[in-house]
């Protein structure tokens, strides 16, 4: 069984007495579930949305791996989720001499990255899969036009073919082109955010079309939800409620960083996908703590100094887990002074170093909650993800702040918009231009 490990969360300032009066909120706050669930303010964790996903994403599954490649257009929360399972449960693209699947995710405005992934591509062995819950976002959008014009040179009518789309059932501009041009399509459902989105269509088509187990991935998210959203009143007692009260508290008592150091190699992407989530929902007002994904044991030896002996405003979330396999042995024939290592395998030094850590950054007063998986499988990476949207959620309530919005990030695309001079953008053009035209001070080197 996966487990939260508390022995090592109240050292520092942070003391066990501190979540009282946050635990003591959980009949305020589970009422607040009940009526959001009610309202389908909350569908990753009611997920009503499964069962028609269930019907309908195996038919684009099958359709896409009639393809060696998939190109998934997509930025934030329409990424993150499927590269962290593609990461995690089919490592094989990173892997010499792979032959199976390959998923490519276009998540950054790179113009060097898409030209060269479009000239080594061959369209006719593509599936491009738009993503996008708004079905408007310009770096989505501006690739999906790119690509879309790729398709339509190499294959004519038959592009369409190759394109499909997950967004909003009704609205959006990807939801009018695959009106348009009858593109197969997935629907992100309503009222769900995209960080929230991993395990909809968004994350599971990618994941569908590597061959993972989909399915596994959504039993344990809804094992780990069922107490929740049938039960709303046993929030006191859920695992996601009192990680939150823990990750309040810190707030509370300085802990500015919220460090995830990922112990379990194959979820190491795990880390920028937990990062988005906490904090596109948790940065607000002036609060929340800064969410800074590590790798176990590489980040040993780049950024771990400074948690241990940096400002001492840092906690940990922990993660480890039992690796598919414990790795070669070490040969028999080791040369003095390492003859320690003979007899084991590559894996106990994982272990090894992940003890030495978690007690090395304990003996330096970090507060530190161990999240013991209970595999890497598709069913433990399904629960991990639930954990942690949920307890999202909770530490949003319990700070008084909305953690399904994202309002400051609107400002920069607003901005963007202008100064390619979209329509209905002059004025925040006029800022940009007040903004720019503040004279230089450059410093040649
Ligand atoms: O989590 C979020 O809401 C954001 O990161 C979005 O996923 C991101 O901005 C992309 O939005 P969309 O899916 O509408 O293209």
């Amino acid at each position: 069984m996966a487990y939260l490990e508390w022995s090592r969360a109240f050292i520092g300032r942070v003391r066990r007495d501190h979540l009282g009066a946050h635990m003591s909120r959980a009949p305020e706050l589970a009422a607040r579930l009940a009526s959001e669930l009610d309202q389908g303010l909350l569908p990753f964790l009611k997920m009503g949305y499964v069962e028609p996903l269930r019907r309908d994403l195996p038919e684009l599954i099958e359709k896409s791996r009639a393809c060696r490649h998939m190109l998934v257009l997509g930025i934030g929360g329409s990424a993150l989720g499927a590269r962290a399972m593609q990461r995690a449960f089919a490592p094989g693209q990173d892997m010499p001499g792979h032959d199976g699947k390959c998923l490519w995710i276009a998540d950054n405005v790179c113009p060097f990255q898409l030209e060269e992934w479009l000239k080594r591509l061959d369209p006719k062995d593509t599936m491009v899969v738009t993503i996008s819950k708004s079905g408007g976002t310009i770096e989505t959008i501006s690739q999906y036009f790119i690509v879309k014009d790729w398709l339509q040179k190499a294959l004519g009518e038959a592009w369409s073919q190759h394109m499909m789309v997950v967004t909003d059932l009704v609205k959006g501009f990807l939801r009018e082109e695959a009106k348009a041009f009858g593109l197969p399509s997935l629907e992100v459902p309503d009222n769900l955010g995209g960080r929230y989105s991993a395990l909809s269509a968004v994350g599971l088509l990618p994941a569908g079309f590597l061959g993972i187990d989909w399915e596994a991935l959504l039993d344990g998210a809804a094992w780990l939800a069922k107490p929740l959203a049938q039960d709303p009143s046993s929030l006191a007692r859920h695992p996601s409620f009192h990680l939150a009260c823990w990750a309040r508290s810190l707030e509370e008592y300085g802990y500015a960083d919220l460090i995830f150091f990922c112990y379990e190699p194959l979820f190491a992407t795990y880390g920028p996908w937990f990062g988005q989530l906490w904090a596109e929902s948790l940065g607000k007002d002036g609060l929340g703590t800064m969410p800074v994904p590590a790798t176990g044991v590489t980040d040993q030896h780049s950024v771990n100094q400074m948690f241990l002996d940096g400002q001492r405003n840092k906690a940990c979330l922990f993660v480890t887990g039992k690796s598919p396999t414990e790795g070669p042995a070490f040969p028999g024939n080791l040369p003095e002074g390492w003859k320690f290592l003979e007899g084991k395998n590559f894996g106990a030094l994982l272990k090894a170093e992940a003890e030495g850590t978690r007690m090395a950054l304990c003996r330096h007063d970090t507060p530190l909650l161990h999240i013991a998986l209970d595999d890497a499988s598709p069913r433990s990476g399904g629960q991990l993800m639930m954990l942690l949207e949920a307890a999202t959620v909770f530490t949003g309530w319990l700070m008084g702040i909305n953690p399904l919005d994202q309002p400051a990030v609107e400002l920069g695309k607003r901005l963007a918009n202008a100064k390619l001079g979209k329509p209905g953008h002059e004025e925040a053009e006029k800022e940009l231009q007040a903004f720019m035209a503040v004279p230089e001070e450059r410093e040649i080197y």
